[in-house]
């Protein structure tokens, strides 16, 4: 059967790379891009786009109306750091857009929708080492909560109404395709183009600020491998722990420095956004999310390294 895929959120570090790997599975025309902003010439040339807002039922409604969509990937959100910013727009946006896209997905009849949930969903009182899929959760960032209710929300359509809702909880992503925009682990792909560019950077979190990371490319491996995974293999219906790597900013330019001899690193000890990573597991268990429906990850931190290196200097 033919797929028409909308994404929304487009524009941003997932969609960006996202909405080119579907297009080259489905077709360009069967994947409509959708933001609130103007897109990448990439992502304008390579098939639809549809200026959106999430929260604008009415014109949600034109274009379930239009596309007639199969699958939806939703991923506008406000992240961690911006969210502490605009507390209730990120609860507003994180929240509301999730529901008016189940409600629409359930109205339009769309068989499969994606949601990512993220690490934030943990709290301090989890479990800091390899956190399990189940255990306290008291995330103290709205996003955190917002995406911890979020899960909540998803299992419940699941169940209640048979929606096939899919999720994964994100590490912090790195890619050199797309930028991330306003979160905390945002320092791991900034510290590339700073090397690259004056081999020094000055890092938000300090030296020893263990957090879970994975590439970019297995991120989006991960997400089309859950979505493309039969529904009978994915059990979870809140959403899945993956991982795939865990470093400091201090190991993470151990690594750097044996490309970038000369690179050096340096801690301001006063960014909001520590206390985000310190609320945050270091390591996360994601066996469920192995066992259920085949996720492995490719990149460690050496390959990670590696490849942002050689594709950023090009
Ligand atoms: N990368 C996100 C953030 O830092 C975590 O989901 O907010």
């Amino acid at each position: 059967m033919k797929e028409t895929i909308i994404v929304i959120g487009s524009n941003g570090q997932i969609g960006t790379e996202l909405v080119n790997e579907l297009r080259s599975i489905y077709g360009g025309d069967n994947v409509i891009a959708t933001d609130i902003k103007e897109p990448s010439y990439e992502v304008l040339h390579g098939g639809p786009f549809e200026f959106s807002d999430v929260l604008d039922k009415a014109g949600l409604q034109a274009i379930f109306e239009k596309y007639k969509p199969t699958q939806i990937y939703l991923l506008a959100a406000l992240l961690s750091a911006v969210g502490e910013q605009k507390p209730k727009m990120a609860w507003e946006l994180n929240m509301n857009g999730l529901l008016n896209i189940l409600d629409f997905a359930r109205t339009y009849g769309v068989k499969k929708v994606y949601w990512p949930s993220s690490i934030a969903v943990f709290g301090p009182n989890s479990p800091k080492q390899q956190t399990p899929q189940y255990c306290t959760m008291d995330p103290n960032t709205v996003y955190g909560f917002s995406k911890l209710a979020g899960e909540r929300w998803c299992e419940y359509y699941f169940l209640k109404y048979g929606l096939d809702v899919r999720s994964l909880r994100y590490p912090g992503l790195i890619g050199w395709k797309s930028a991330p925009g306003g979160g905390t682990t945002d320092y791991a792909v900034h510290i590339f183009h700073e090397a690259l560019k004056s081999n020094s950077y000055e890092c938000f979190l300090s030296e020893n600020t263990e957090l879970p990371m994975m590439h970019m490319s297995d991120a989006i491996k991960a997400t089309i491998g859950i979505m493309d995974a039969d529904a009978s293999l994915v059990k979870i219906r809140s959403s899945y722990n993956v991982a795939a790597m865990s470093f400091t900013p201090k190991s993470l330019t151990e690594e750097i420095v044996k490309h970038l001899p000369d690179f050096k690193i340096s801690y301001v000890d006063t960014d909001p956004r520590q206390a985000i990573a310190d609320s945050w597991p270091k390591s996360i268990d994601d066996s469920y999310s192995r066992k259920d429906w085949g996720w492995n990850n490719q990149f460690d931190l050496p390959g990670l390294v590696t490849d942002m290196i050689t594709n950023l200097k090009k």
